[in-house]
């Protein structure tokens, strides 16, 4: 079977960077940087998260949905490692403020998995998904309307990648009791379920090294804490 199709682009609604004006490619160089910059602090308040929700289902009698946040968390660490270089061939790089909040909001919601139901952290983690597709679809308009046309690429394996995610964390709370209530309050409802005969459950940016040890880092501790001098 084929795999899950990756979601289609963000329509580019500029002449594109062949009739921009350097105003124009200047504009959206910045933008395509705003949004990695945001997108590399929110891959570590998602992979803390994870991590904090992976160690509490501990006792969880489905070990296979522990496995897999776990190895979701090891690609939120890889894609964080992407953008980062992205960041500093741009020439810019993470901005502390940004980088204490969110690693603040990982620890925080990973923590509040060992006292919260089952229900709440995975409809927030299905969201943050949805809005972590809509980012790198963004990001890959800008690049395009700017000329970046080298990081398309990468960036549609990492949208395929949170589409996947998404999807997954969706389908597990599909048939709850609570999603048409909170569809309704908060907005986000599951997408189709993903393709369960395809292997790789979906396109996959991941490294074979970025899955040693499933959910490791090569220095956890290190992707755990904000630089301060950044
Ligand atoms: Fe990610
Ligand atoms: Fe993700």
């Amino acid at each position: 079977m084929a795999p899950a199709p990756a979601p289609a682009p963000a329509p580019v609604t500029s002449a594109g960077p062949d009739h921009a004006t350097s105003d124009d490619v200047a504009l959206d160089r910045a933008l395509f940087v705003a949004i990695l910059r945001a997108a590399y602090s929110g891959e570590l308040a998602a992979a803390l998260a994870y991590r904090g929700h992976w160690r509490s289902l501990w006792r969880a009698h489905r070990s296979d949905v522990r496995a897999e946040i776990r190895r979701i968390e090891a690609e939120e660490w890889h894609h964080r490692r992407e953008v980062g270089k992205v960041l500093a061939e741009m020439g810019s790089g993470p901005q502390r403020w940004r980088e204490v909040a969110m690693w603040s909001v990982g620890r925080f919601f990973g923590s509040l998995c060992f006292v919260g139901g089952w229900f709440g952290p995975i409809y927030a983690a299905g969201r943050l998904e949805g809005a972590n597709v809509g980012q790198y679809e963004q990001a890959a308009v800008h690049a395009r309307r700017a000329g970046l046309d080298h990081y398309l690429p990468g960036l549609a394996l990492m949208t395929a990648t949170e589409d996947r995610h998404e999807r997954w964390f969706g389908n597990l709370i599909a048939q709850h009791p609570l999603l048409p209530l909170t569809s309704r309050l908060l907005g986000w409802r599951p997408p189709p379920p993903l393709d369960q005969t395809d292997p790789e459950g979906g396109l996959s940016d991941r490294r074979p090294d970025d899955l040693d040890g499933a959910g490791a880092t090569a220095d956890p501790a290190e992707e755990q804490r904000p630089d301060p001098s950044r």
